[in-house]
């Protein structure tokens, strides 16, 4: 059975994610968090397709069970998509080195780097190692994908400041490249029947979507650059479904358009 899995997705983007992705598609939906969701925010899941694992995704052990979680319930190669969602923004960002402290890095970087890159080690072996199947909504399977920020870019970086959180997600963009040379590279070069196995790996801006993360800066955004998060996953999941081979490796805004890493 094929599975998405949804890390980071008790609210905000991941969890409106989870509901595109039980109503739009006939697959499971694995969401992680530290907590559930609220009871009134559940989605709607009449076919019983979603499952949630509580998990700490900074915490190597916890994310190890999660994976074993999956495989038992789902099978070995049974993960057609992964979202890495998670993240962290601290709600006054520093506007010049003097307010950089060690603790605020270290907030940071758990969540931004830490997390993507244990999910990667413990759930990039149970990727799908096949082609999507007629029924599948994708393109291309498996994808690996890390939510990051426009301000994670280097290349566009023109105002500096909000150190800590463009550091982690610039350190998350490489991993993301580096990750989509690894992966990418499944199959493709040693056996070309395998060229299918390879997996697409994209880090995703996601636009300024209305959530805790967000609610301390959106106050002088204008409202037609403001998504609900509902629009944030519609547009994300276009993206994600769209995905061909030749995506591995680009850094995509929520219009499926290149920023620069
Ligand atoms: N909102 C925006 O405007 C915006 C803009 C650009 C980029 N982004 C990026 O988009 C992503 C999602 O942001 P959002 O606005 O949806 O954030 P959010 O509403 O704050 O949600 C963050 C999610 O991450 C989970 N999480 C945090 N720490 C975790 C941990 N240690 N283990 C497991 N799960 C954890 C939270 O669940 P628990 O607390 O239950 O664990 C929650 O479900 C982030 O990577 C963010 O950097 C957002």
């Amino acid at each position: 059975m094929s599975v998405v899995v949804l890390n980071g997705a008790s609210r905000g983007i991941g969890l409106a994610l989870a509901r595109h992705f039980l109503a739009n598609t006939q697959l499971s939906v694995v969401t992680t968090a530290r907590n559930p969701p609220n009871n009134a925010e559940e989605p709607d899941d009449d076919g019983r397709r979603w499952t949630h694992l509580s998990t700490d995704l900074t915490n190597e052990q916890s994310v190890k069970a999660t994976a074993s979680a999956i495989k038992t319930k789902f099978g070995a190669h049974s993960i057609a998509a992964v979202v890495n969602v998670a993240g962290y923004l601290h709600a006054a960002p520093e506007k010049s080195i003097a307010a950089i402290t060690p603790e605020n890095l270290h907030a940071h970087f758990a969540i931004n780097v830490v997390a993507p890159a244990l999910a990667a080690k413990h759930m990039a072996p149970l990727l799908l190692s096949r082609a999507a199947s007629s029924s599948s909504p994708f393109t291309h399977v498996p994808i690996w994908a890390n939510v990051s920020a426009r301000v994670g870019s280097i290349g566009d970086n023109r105002l500096g400041g909000w150190y800590s959180y463009r550091m982690s997600k610039a350190a998350q963009n490489q991993l993301t490249k580096s990750l989509s040379i690894e992966l990418g590279r499944r199959g493709g070069v040693a056996s070309k029947q395998r060229d299918d196995a390879v997996v697409v790996v994209v880090a995703l801006h996601p636009g300024t979507v209305r959530t805790d993360l967000s609610a301390p800066f959106i106050g002088n955004v204008a409202p037609e650059k403001l998504f609900t998060p509902d629009d944030a996953a519609a547009k994300l999941f276009a993206v994600l479904v769209g995905l061909k081979k030749e995506d591995n490796g680009r850094f995509l805004d929520y219009a499926g358009k290149d920023i620069v890493w």
